[in-house]
């Protein structure tokens, strides 16, 4: 028992002497990251100025495709073990490149989820004893808001601005007035569009990641072959569906005696197309009910699936037509890294947003985490245990 009182000791001891939250940062901020809510190993060390610029100094990241590729697609546990033997080399790598030392750094930032909650908890725990044994402030990250600041660090991103969240596990209409003041305008009522990118390149014998491969099988394919339908179209709003479009290109796959490559190019190109005329359509809907208030109004795109050039290509051609300027990320900065969540924790860390240490130490992995609330206060897209985001 004498090793628990001692440990529970030190453990206090340490806590006092975390640094304390600058109420407003007036001097530069500099931040490690990391990133295990899903496949991606990450760590980033990110530099914010006083004047809010972001300068990236180091973007580790471990993929993990190689090792969940035997099993068509991400599997929780072996994600987990995966984050464990990575973490601690990802850090050193992302340190020692941006040419510092822990003892510079201000604050760890780390994603506290939404996401896999094994893997959430390796990166959260490794943040908690970084912030420990070097006294520093320990800042619990939300991954979308990782995701709804990440166009901040390399572009010019002034609030307020619509954004549409894009990737494997979510996507969303938000309209984001400030730091920490998300609305939510939809949500996807099934499946994310990546999940639906993954499970039409595991239908389609491209293997993983799904999303990349299907754009490169497209390249070769004719969009305009199969005819795929458009989601939701009787309905207004902004929410989306994607489940009716991948059973359409099962449908469509099984029609085929034994497809042939350019069978598989058509579908990967024609799946890829209607995908994208249906991210279009809801955008435009919510550009529609949200332009008036705005003067010089921008669109911002996040999340892996806006790595995609289609989709940034027919995205742009509806900025042009509505007169928005859109703003998308160079693509390393779309799909998860840890810049995106130490630039988050910077921003709530110079605002004040930040939790107390004794709070920040308290808080646990969470596997569901939403960003805001649906419009209607109800769950949308959220399965039996709630909203997924
Ligand atoms: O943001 P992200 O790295 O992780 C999540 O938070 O989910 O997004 C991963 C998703 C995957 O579904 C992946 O297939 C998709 O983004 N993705 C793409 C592309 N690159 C990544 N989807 C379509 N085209 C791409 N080029
Ligand atoms: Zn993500």
């Amino acid at each position: 028992m004498l090793w628990i009182g001692l440990l529970l000791s030190m453990r206090l001891a340490s806590l006092r002497g975390m640094r304390k939250l600058p109420a407003n940062a007036k001097t530069p901020l500099l931040v490690l990251g990391l990133e295990t809510s899903c496949d991606d190993t990450a760590a980033a060390v990110v530099r914010r100025s006083p004047d809010g610029d972001c300068a990236i100094l180091s973007n580790e990241v471990w993929t993990e495709h190689e090792d969940h590729a035997a099993y068509g697609g991400i599997v929780p546990e072996i994600a987990a073990r995966s984050h464990v033997e990575r973490i601690d080399a990802t850090v050193i790598k992302a340190v020692t490149k941006a040419g510092v030392k822990f003892a510079d750094l201000d604050a760890v930032a780390a994603t506290a989820g939404p996401g896999l909650v094994g893997g959430v908890m390796v990166g959260l725990t490794t943040a908690k004893a970084l912030c420990l044994a070097h006294r520093l402030q320990l800042l619990p990250v939300n991954h979308l808001e990782g995701h709804a600041l990440s166009a901040g660090m390399t572009e010019d991103a002034a609030f307020p601005y619509l954004l549409l969240l894009i990737s494997g596990g979510h996507t969303q209409l938000l309209w984001v007035r400030d730091v920490g003041e998300y609305q939510r305008l939809g949500t996807t009522i099934d499946d994310a569009v990546g999940e639906s990118f993954d499970k039409t390149a595991k239908l389609l014998g491209l293997g993983q990641p799904g999303g990349p491969r299907v754009q490169v099988a497209a390249l070769s394919g004719h969009s305009d072959r199969f005819n795929f339908p458009k989601p939701l179209a009787k309905r207004a709003g902004c929410d989306f569906s994607f489940s009716g479009l991948k059973t359409a290109v099962r449908e469509a796959a099984e029609d085929l005696t034994g497809p042939t490559g350019q069978d598989i190019a058509d579908l990967a190109a024609s799946f890829q197309y209607a995908a994208a005329r249906h991210l279009v359509q809801r955008t435009g809907n919510a550009i529609d009910m949200t332009g008036p208030r705005e003067k010089s109004p921008r669109l911002v795109v996040a999340g892996g699936v806006a790595a995609n050039t289609v989709i940034r290509s027919m995205l742009q051609d509806l900025c042009d037509e509505k007169s928005w300027r859109l703003i998308v990320p160079p693509p390393q900065y779309c799909t998860d890294n840890g810049a995106m969540i130490a630039w988050a924790g910077a921003q709530r860390l110079a605002m004040g947003l930040a939790p107390t240490p004794d709070e920040a130490l308290a808080i646990a992995p969470r596997a569901r985490w939403p960003l805001a609330p649906p419009p209607d206060g109800g769950q949308i897209g959220g399965g039996r245990k709630g909203p997924k985001a």
